[in-house]
C-alpha cells in the first residue's frame, strides 16, 4: 500500500524531474543592457534589456518573461529588495525598456530574467548580469587640472597623486576624462585595457567620461594614481590643412575616484591643486605624425607607491570648466586585437631594412630592443612597396607616421606608442642595434571593441579574400569614429563613406553602439540651418557641409541601424536631425529640384586617362542630388511611420511625389532615358524608385547594356557602387551582378584582390596593372567605401535579409541566390535573437540548403521554386535551381 506521504513524495519527485526537463529545454543567456554587456555608465533613466533564448525545440517563440532588478546580488537571487519586477506576456526579448522605480546615479544594479515559450516550457532564472548608472553633472567634485602656465611643450605631462585608504574597501570606481588623450594607472598598473580614451567626440558639445572598476586594484594604506596626457584629436594635428589646437590648446585632466568602504562610509579622491606633475619620456605624440619616446627620460616608479618626488615635480594648476557637457561613454572602447609577427624581414633595392607583416592593419608595432643608451630606433610605416620593391610613403601625404625610441641603459627594453596609431603593412626600421629578428617586433591591430557578428565563406578563394579585405577595412577604420582612411593626414569621419558602408558593417560586427555614439556627434554638429558637415566630428571649414550622398548619412544610418538592430530609440533620437536635413534641402530646392550648391558627386567613378571618345562615367551631380533628396525624404517618411507621426508621414509623402515628378521632368526623356547615361544614374534612379513603374524594367535592362558595353565592368563611384548589385538582383539580373563580382580585371572588386590587396582600396586602381601607383595626393589602401558590396554578398549569396516591418531580424527573409560558379557558401549572422546560419552547396544543378534561425524569430524561406514559412530551428531544403527571379526590395 502506498501511503499518502509516499504518494506526495513521488509526486514531488515527478514535479522536480518535470521542471528540470522544462528548464533544460529552454534557457536564457547573453544578457545586455543598451546593447552592451555589463555597462558601467548608463546615462538614460530608462535603459533597455535584451536577452537570447536557447531552446532545443523547433518553432519556439517566447510567450512571456519575468524580469527583476535590484541593487544587491544576493537579495536579487532571493527575489527581495527589487527596484523592478515585471511579469509580462509577449515575445519581446530585445530592448525591453526599464519601468521600475527611478535608478540612482553611480549605483550598480543586478538583473535577471526568466521566460516561458509557446510550447509551455519555462526557463530557470538566467545568471544575473549587472549595469551601473553614470555620474550626474553635479556629482563631479573634481577640478580640471593642467600643467603650470601655458601648455606649450610637445612632451606628455605625467600627473600623480598619492593617497591613503584606511578601511576595508567594498568598491572603488574611477571616473575620468581629459582634454587630449589620457592613460590612467593605479599603483603602477593601467586601470583598463582600453586605448585612446576619452575617444573622439564633438568636444565643444560633449566630452565622454569613462568609468573603471578598480576595486580589485586599490590597496589598504598608500595608493597612487598616475595619469599621462597626449595631444590626440583635441590639441594635435587634425585635418589636411595642418591645423592644430582645433578644440583647444591646453591638455587637461578630470578624475574622480570614489571609494565605498564595507562599513558604508565613502571617500572621494579628486583631481585638484594637491596633484603634481612632471614631464615624462614621451617627447612628442601626434595621431598623424607618430611618437618620440626617450627611455632615458623615464621616471622610474613615478606612478607607484614608495616613489619620492624630487623638485622636478610641480604643483598643477586648475582650469575652469569649459562649455562642453560631460557624457557617459556609450560606444565600445578601442582595444588591442589581432597580433602579427613579421612574415619577412628584408633589404629593399635601395638598402633599407623593411619588415612585412602580411596584412595592412591599423595600430602599432611593439618592439623589443637592447643597446647602448642613446641609440635611436625609428620605425616608419607604409601600406605598399613600389613595383621595384622599395618602401613607399608618398600617399601618406604630410603624415610622418613615424615612431622613434631612444634606448636607456640596461637589459632588453620593451616599447609601444601611446597616443598615435598608424595604418601599415610594412615597417622600415632604422637604427636597430644588432640583428633584427622576427622575435623583436609584433604588430597589433587596435580598433573599437565590437563583437564579430558575421561570417561568410564560399567555394571561391578570391571572394573569400575580398570578404577578408572588407572586414579589415572595417577594423582599420572603426577606431572610435568611422573614418575614410587610417593612415594619411586625414583619418576623418567622412559621412559619405560611412553611409555607403553602414549596412555591410552591421553584418560584420555589432556596430549599433558604435554608430549611436557617432550619430550623437552628427546631431550636435549639424548646422543650425540643417546642413550636415562633410565630416563628423566637424573639423573642416564652417561651410564644408551639405553634399548629396554625404549629408544624407543623417537619414540613412539611423534607418539602417533601426532595420538591422530593431532599435526604435535611434529613430526617436535622430528624428529631428533627419527632418532638419530634409527641410534644409527643401529650403534650397527650386520647383522641388535640388540643383544648387557644391556636391562631391559619384566620387572616384571610372575615368580612363585618355578619354577622347568620352568613356568616363560622369553622372550629373544635380541628378544625383535629386535622387538623394528623394531617398532622405523616403527614410524620413519611414521613420515618421514607425514613430506614429502621422501628419509628418502625410506631409512628406506629398513632398516625395513632387520630388519624383521634378526628377522625371528634368532628368528623364519620355522613353525613360536619363540625361546621364551612366551606371550610377540608372542605379540611383532605380534604387530610390524615381521612375514610373512601367519604365523601370527597361531602365534596368539599359543598365545591363551599359555594363556589357564596358566589357562587364562597373564604372560606379562611392554613391552608385553600394546599390549596383542590389538593383541588378531586384530586376532579375542576378547573373550580371555575379559577373561584376567575379570580374578580375580593372575596374572591379577582385582586381585589387588579384593585385595582392589585404584591405579595400580607395580607388579601383590604387595600383595599376603595370604596378605603378595612382596619384599620391589621394590614394589610400585602406578605405572601406567600396567594401559596401559586402551587404549584397551577405544578402544574396548568404541569403540573409532583415525586414523593415519586423526589424532586428525578428522576422527575416532567407533567400540565397547562387550564381557565379560558386558551388557552396556558408554565412552566419549573430543577431540580437541569436545565430542565423545558411549553408548551401550546388550539386548537379540542385541547391541543397541548411538553414538555422534562432528562437523567437520567424523566416520566409524563398527558394527558386517555392516559399516556406518557418519558425526557429534547423531545416534542410533541396530544390532545382531555376532561372533568375526578381528580388523584392527589402530595404
Ligand atoms: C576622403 C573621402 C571622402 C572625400 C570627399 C576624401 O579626401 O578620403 O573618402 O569621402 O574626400 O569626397
Amino acid at each position: 500500500m502506498v501511503t499518502l506521504l509516499q504518494k506526495s513524495i513521488l509526486l514531488g519527485l515527478l514535479l522536480v524531474i518535470h521542471l528540470t526537463t522544462y528548464a533544460l529545454k529552454l534557457s536564457v543567456h547573453d544578457l545586455k543592457v543598451e546593447h552592451l554587456k555589463s555597462p558601467l555608465a548608463i546615462e538614460t533613466p530608462a535603459p533597455r534589456f535584451s536577452w537570447k533564448l536557447v531552446s532545443d525545440e523547433k518553432n519556439t517563440l517566447q510567450s512571456g518573461y519575468e524580469i527583476r532588478v535590484g541593487q544587491n546580488r544576493s537579495s536579487l537571487l532571493a527575489g527581495k529588495d527589487l527596484v523592478w519586477n515585471a511579469n509580462v506576456s509577449g515575445d519581446q526579448s530585445v530592448l525591453v525598456e526599464y519601468a521600475g522605480s527611478p535608478l540612482q546615479s553611480k549605483q550598480i544594479y543586478y538583473w535577471q530574467v526568466r521566460v516561458k515559450d509557446n510550447h509551455g516550457n519555462r526557463s530557470a532564472w538566467s545568471a544575473p548580469a549587472s549595469f551601473r548608472m553614470g555620474i550626474q553633472a553635479n556629482e563631479w567634485s573634481a577640478k580640471w587640472i593642467k600643467v603650470a602656465g601655458k601648455d606649450s611643450s610637445a612632451r606628455s605631462p605625467l600627473f600623480r597623486k598619492e593617497f591613503s585608504l584606511r578601511k576595508k574597501v567594498k568598491s572603488a570606481l574611477v571616473y575620468a576624462t581629459a582634454k587630449g588623450l589620457y592613460e590612467a594607472s593605479l599603483n603602477g598598473e593601467r586601470v583598463s585595457d582600453a586605448y585612446f580614451a576619452p575617444g573622439w567626440t564633438s568636444y565643444r558639445h560633449h566630452l565622454q567620461y569613462q568609468v573603471y572598476d578598480v576595486t580589485a586594484s586599490v590597496k589598504s594604506g598608500a595608493n597612487v594614481l598616475g595619469v599621462c596626457l597626449g595631444d590626440g584629436w583635441y590639441k594635435g594635428r587634425i585635418g589636411f590643412a595642418g591645423q592644430r589646437n582645433f578644440y583647444g590648446d591646453t591638455r587637461a585632466l578630470l578624475l574622480q575616484l570614489e571609494v565605498e568602504y564595507t562599513d558604508g562610509t565613502k571617500e572621494t579622491i579628486v583631481t585638484d591643486e594637491s596633484w603634481t606633475y612632471a614631464y615624462g619620456p614621451i617627447l612628442a605624440s601626434d595621431i598623424y605624425d607618430g611618437e618620440i619616446y626617450d627611455a632615458r627620460m623615464e621616471i622610474e616608479g613615478w606612478n607607484n607607491i614608495g616613489f619620492k618626488q624630487n623638485d622636478t615635480w610641480k604643483a598643477v594648476e586648475t582650469l575652469d570648466k569649459g562649455s562642453e557637457k560631460l557624457v557617459a561613454m556609450s560606444g565600445p572602447p578601442v582595444k588591442k586585437h589581432e597580433r602579427f609577427k613579421a612574415i619577412k624581414i628584408f633589404k629593399t633595392p635601395v638598402g633599407e631594412t623593411v619588415v612585412d607583416f602580411g596584412q595592412n592593419l591599423v595600430g602599432w608595432v611593439m618592439l623589443k630592443a637592447q643597446g647602448p643608451a642613446g641609440t635611436k630606433i625609428t620605425l616608419s610605416h607604409a601600406e605598399v612597396l613600389t613595383k621595384e620593391g622599395n618602401f613607399y610613403t608618398a600617399n601618406l601625404r604630410s603624415a610622418k607616421a613615424q615612431v622613434s625610441y631612444v634606448l636607456k641603459n640596461g637589459p632588453e627594453q620593451f616599447f609601444e606608442p601611446h597616443f598615435t596609431f598608424q595604418g601599415f603593412r610594412y615597417v622600415r626600421v632604422e637604427g636597430f642595434p644588432g640583428q633584427l629578428t622576427p622575435d623583436d617586433l609584433t604588430a597589433v591591430a587596435l580598433y573599437s571593441d565590437m563583437e564579430t557578428t558575421g561570417k561568410f565563406i564560399t567555394s571561391n578563394s578570391l571572394i573569400n579574400q575580398l570578404q577578408h579585405n572588407i572586414q579589415w577595412g572595417q577594423k582599420g577604420n572603426f577606431l572610435d569614429v568611422p573614418t575614410d582612411c587610417p593612415q594619411r593626414d586625414e583619418r576623418l569621419g567622412w559621412t559619405g563613406d560611412a553611409q555607403a558602408f553602414a549596412n555591410t558593417a552591421a553584418f560584420n560586427m555589432d556596430v549599433m553602439a558604435f554608430f549611436t555614439k557617432w550619430l550623437k556627434d552628427l546631431k550636435a554638429d549639424q548646422l543650425s540651418d540643417g546642413r550636415i558637415p562633410f565630416v563628423i566630428p566637424h573639423v573642416l571649414g564652417p561651410n564644408d557641409a551639405a553634399s548629396a550622398g554625404w549629408a544624407d548619412v543623417s537619414t540613412i544610418i539611423p534607418w539602417d541601424m533601426y532595420v538591422a538592430y530593431g532599435d526604435r530609440r535611434i529613430l526617436e533620437t535622430q528624428y529631428d536631425s533627419m527632418k532638419k536635413w530634409v527641410d534644409y534641402i527643401s529650403s534650397v530646392a527650386k520647383d522641388d529640384l535640388w540643383n544648387s550648391g557644391f556636391h562631391f558627386g559619384d566620387w572616384l567613378f571610372y575615368r580612363p586617362n585618355d578619354d577622347n571618345d568620352g568613356r568616363a562615367a560622369v553622372t550629373d551631380k544635380y541628378l544625383i542630388a535629386q535622387t538623394f533628396y528623394a531617398h532622405s525624404t523616403q527614410l524620413l517618411i519611414n521613420a515618421a511611420q514607425v514613430l506614429g507621426k502621422v501628419d509628418d508621414a502625410t506631409r512628406y509623402s506629398a513632398l516625395l511625389e513632387k520630388i519624383k515628378a521634378a526628377f522625371i521632368k528634368e532628368y528623364m526623356t519620355p522613353s525613360g532615358r536619363l540625361v546621364s547615361s551612366t551606371q550610377t544614374a540608372y542605379v540611383l534612379a532605380l534604387q530610390f524608385d524615381m521612375l514610373p513603374e512601367t519604365l523601370r524594367q527597361a531602365c534596368a535592362d539599359r543598365l545591363v547594356a551599359n555594363i556589357r558595353d564596358y566589357g562587364t565592368h562597373l564604372t560606379t563611384g562611392f554613391l552608385g557602387t553600394p546599390y549596383l548589385c542590389h538593383v541588378l538582383s531586384r530586376f532579375g539580373h542576378d547573373q550580371v551582378a555575379y559577373d561584376l563580382l567575379m570580374q578580375e580585371s580593372y575596374p572591379s572588386w577582385l582586381y585589387p584582390v588579384k593585385m595582392g590587396a589585404t584591405t579595400i582600396w580607395e580607388r579601383w586602381d590604387g595600383i595599376k596593372p603595370d604596378g605603378s601607383f595612382q596619384t599620391p595626393d589621394m590614394n589610400s589602401y585602406n578605405h572601406y567605401a567600396y567594401g559596401a558590396i559586402g551587404d549584397w554578398m551577405y544578402r544574396t549569396i548568404g541569403g540573409i535579409n532583415s525586414r523593415a516591418d519586423a526589424p532586428g531580424y525578428k522576422s527575416m527573409v532567407i533567400a540565397p541566390r547562387p550564381g557565379g560558379k560558386l558551388t557552396s557558401a556558408t554565412t552566419e549572422l549573430e543577431t540580437a535573437y541569436g545565430t542565423v546560419k545558411t549553408s548551401w552547396i550546388m550539386e548537379n544543378a540542385i541547391l541543397k540548403l541548411h538553414v538555422t534561425i534562432p528562437p523567437n524569430t520567424r523566416a520566409s524561406i524563398v527558394l527558386p521554386d517555392k516559399t516556406e514559412e518557418i519558425g526557429s530551428g534547423s531545416y534542410y531544403f533541396e530544390c532545382p535551381l531555376l532561372g533568375n527571379k526578381h528580388r523584392s526590395k527589402e530595404r
